[in-house]
């Protein structure tokens, strides 16, 4: 394998659609990066799949990216990172980052009281990755953790103010109000995009992490701090490969991004 350039793209994967809310904060933070997004929309959801099948795919999506030339790896799935990320980072010859640990980055300074809550699928919950990020970084944080299965289809479902995904985040987040918790981290893609819904039912009780935001400001700093920024300021590439292309795929990759979803190509693992 060649040796990674600076005009080398940022690969980016993640189990689905979801993923495109951190390739939309990387556009915005780093204009001129090219950008490969992989999403396994064949196989979608992973949140409830078991370690072992998680932990395969993802390999196999990171090898997919790295036969690319990729010059950075972010695995934008928060359920693939919870699982399999130390698994991609051993076998890596690039760089890689991976939505938990710059969530609990940032989770870890914005928290005053010391109290931390997470949400995420039932695979990121169950493996304890958030707890074990923050604890590494500070081990005095007490964290909470809520899985909220059903988020992601009322997010796919486009459900984003409706009356049903309000009732649902009230029930999932009872238990995380009597906790003392003073920040909240969105630990699943899908979240970001319940942002104004979330924010209404916390109110002023905690403040909201979105890892795709901390992730974007993390790749910035470890483009510059190894010599891998771009340094050509023209329109970037972005290359958009799936392993299926669902009816409502369009529509839904648009919403996540913000924009129009162009050089969509179907592949085979
Ligand atoms: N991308 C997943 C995550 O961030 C959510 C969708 C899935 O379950 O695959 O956890």
């Amino acid at each position: 394998m060649q040796a990674s350039l600076p005009s080398h793209p940022i690969g980016v994967f993640d189990s689905g659609v979801g993923g495109l809310t951190v390739v939309r904060a990387l556009m915005d933070r780093l204009p001129f990066e090219n950008i490969i997004y992989f999403g396994d929309t064949a196989r979608v959801p992973y949140g409830v799949k078991s370690v072992a099948t998680i932990g395969h795919f993802t390999q196999q999506i990171a090898d997919f990216l790295l036969q690319q030339q990729v010059k950075v790896l972010i695995i934008a799935c928060n359920t693939m990172a919870a699982v399999a990320a130390d698994r991609v980072r051993a076998a890596s010859p690039v760089p890689v980052l991976d939505v938990i640990e710059a969530g609990a980055r940032q989770a870890v300074q914005v928290s005053q009281s010391g109290g931390i809550g997470v949400i995420g699928t039932p695979a990121t919950i169950n493996s304890n990755a958030y707890a074990r990020a923050i604890h590494q970084l500070d081990p005095r944080f007490r964290v909470y953790s809520q899985a909220c299965p059903l988020f992601v289809p009322l997010v796919e479902e486009g459900w984003l103010e409706h009356p049903v995904t309000r009732l649902t985040a009230q029930e999932y987040l009872k238990p995380v109000f009597v906790e003392q918790i003073d920040t909240l981290v969105l630990g699943c893609t899908h979240y970001p995009l319940l942002k104004p819904l979330l924010l209404d039912v916390v109110g002023t009780r905690m403040k909201l992490v979105d890892s795709a935001l901390s992730i974007a400001e993390q790749t910035a700093e470890l483009l510059q701090s190894n010599g891998l920024a771009n340094p050509v300021h023209q329109a970037p590439d972005y290359r958009y490969y799936v392993t299926d292309l669902p009816v409502k795929f369009q529509t839904i990759g648009e919403r996540f991004l913000g924009r129009s979803l162009n050089r969509l190509e179907l592949v085979n693992l």
